[in-house]
Formats: structure tokens, sequence, C-alpha cells
């Protein structure tokens, strides 16, 4: 037996296809969301995701324009290309991918979004507006997640959510998010003390702490529901593949609901950063 799985690919689609009255009553009033992806470096992840994002943005009809630099770029370079990005009335939604390089200072570039177009909603005023419950762009990896939950009648209210992780991409708005839909919320992280203990309290478990197979059985509650938002590529030895931060195969058998790696939390991810950029495009139409 073992837990029935959260198929994040499938609902993905659905979602896709509701874009698609969307993106058409855009296009009627002559226009078409834009979305800009600023990659510096050569992290072949980031690559990877970078590509996905932009092959995703053309699949449902929104422009997208990648500005790609080395990873010695200087920081007032990209300083300048998102301020130039910003005044872009074709650009409605603006990505920095993370990591960036380490002479860099995260913070100073992702506050130079302008918050209308920050799809990601990592600038400060987004996550301030998230965590004081004002309508806000919300970062499309727990926003992903709070659909995944929804869309299998999972009603947070009441119930012990725990997050392993405590990233300002995952954790920290994912607890926001479960707090703001009236869960119980934890947050655990690397100074925990006796993590597996909070861990077995939870019926939501969200993993986003990046190691693989970090939740073992023995930390799931029968019933819980586990969300797994790792992405680990394991070494070659181990087989080179994909796995998530849940070990899925023994998680499963405890388990009522479970994300898998790959085809849960992902696709919804970027599903959500389109969600975000044809929204950003549909306020800038209205005004
Ligand atoms: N790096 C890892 N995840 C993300 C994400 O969701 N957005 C951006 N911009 N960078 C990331």
């Amino acid at each position: 037996m073992g837990g029935q799985l959260i198929d994040g690919k499938a609902l993905a689609e659905e979602l896709r296809e509701a874009f698609k009255p969307r993106t058409a009553a855009l296009a009627a009033k002559g226009h078409r969301p834009g979305l800009a992806v600023i990659l510096a470096g050569e992290d072949p992840a980031s690559q990877v995701y970078v590509r996905n994002k932009v092959n995703a943005c053309e699949a449902a009809g929104i422009f997208s324009l990648e500005a790609r630099y080395s990873a010695d770029v200087p920081q007032e370079t990209l300083l300048a290309k998102i301020a130039a990005l910003n005044a872009d009335p074709a650009i409605h939604g603006i990505l920095v991918q993370l990591p960036l390089p380490r002479h860099m200072d995260e913070k100073t570039v992702l506050e130079a979004i302008s918050p209308e177009k920050d799809v990601d909603g990592f600038h400060a005023a987004s996550l301030g507006a998230l965590v004081q419950g004002h309508p806000c762009f919300i970062p499309c990896t727990p926003h992903g997640v709070m659909k995944m939950l929804e869309a299998h009648g999972i009603d947070p209210s009441g119930k012990e959510a725990v997050i392993i992780g405590r990233s300002s991409i995952v954790g920290k708005p994912m607890a926001a998010l479960l707090l703001n839909a009236n869960a119980t919320v934890t947050v655990c992280h690397s100074k925990t003390l006796d993590l597996p203990a909070h861990a077995r309290r939870a019926d939501i478990l969200v993993a986003a702490l990046g190691k693989p197979r970090f939740v073992t059985a023995s930390m799931v509650k029968p019933g819980a529901v586990v969300i797994d938002v790792g992405i680990n590529r394991l070494p070659p030895e181990e087989g080179g593949k994909l796995c998530g931060d849940v070990d899925f195969e023994s998680v499963r058998e405890v388990a009522s609901l479970i994300t898998p790696v790959p085809g849960g939390v992902g696709p919804m991810t970027i599903t959500m950063l389109l969600a975000n950029t044809i929204e950003a495009a549909e306020r800038r139409a209205g005004k």
C-alpha cells in the first residue's frame, strides 16, 4: 500500500490550461505578458532552472527575455539592467536567479526590482505584505505547495504544520502562508533540538532543507501529508538521479499523501511563476 501521490505535474498542467483564456484576454487588448530572467554565473542547476522557466514561458504565450552574465559581472551592471527592466513596459516580471555570485549582495540586488514586477516575491516589500496578509506576489514554491494542498482538499486550519528549513525562498514564506491559513506552525532548522520529535507532531510536514532523504519514516506521523521541496542530485555512485529531502519509499508507507521528486513541487513552482507574471500583466493592463 502506501500514501497517495500528489501529482504536481498533472496539477501544473491543469492550472496552465486555465491561463489560456487570461493570456487570450490580454492579447485581445494588445498586451502580452513579459518576463525577464537574469542569470549571473555558470551554476549548472541554475542554468537548468532558467532554461525550464524560459521554455515554460514560451509554451504559455509569455514573452521572455534572458539576460546572462559571467560570474565576475560587477553588481552595478546587474543593478543597471534591473533599472532598465523596471522601466521597460514590455516587461511585467523580473526574476534574478539565485544563488548570485559571492561578491554580490543578494538583498541589494533583489530590492532593486520594482515590487510591481517582483514575480518571485523575494523583495522585502513583498515578504512584508505576505506576513501582514496583504495582497502581494507570493514566492512561487510555497504558493505552489498551498495550491497542492487546496487541490487535495487539505485545509490547514487547526492543523499542526511543521516546516524543516528557514530559507527566505521557501521556509519563511511557507510559514507565513500556513499561518495565514490558520495552521499552528513550527519552523525547524539546523539548530533545532530534537527535530524528529517536532516532525512527528506534523499533520502537514514540509521538507525544504536541501539534504537528500533527510526525512525518514520514523520522523513522520501516520497519516501525515508530506511535501518534499528538495531537489538534490545524487552522486554518480548512487545513480546520479534527482532525489528529494524525503526518503520517499519508506515515508510513503506512513504518509496519507506525499509529493514525489521529480514531478511534485518542481512543476508547481514554475507554474506559479507564470501565474504571477500573467497577474502582473493584468494589473498593468488594468491601469
Ligand atoms: N533559486 C532556487 N530557487 C529559486 C527560485 O524560485 N527563484 C529564483 N529566482 N532563484 C531560485
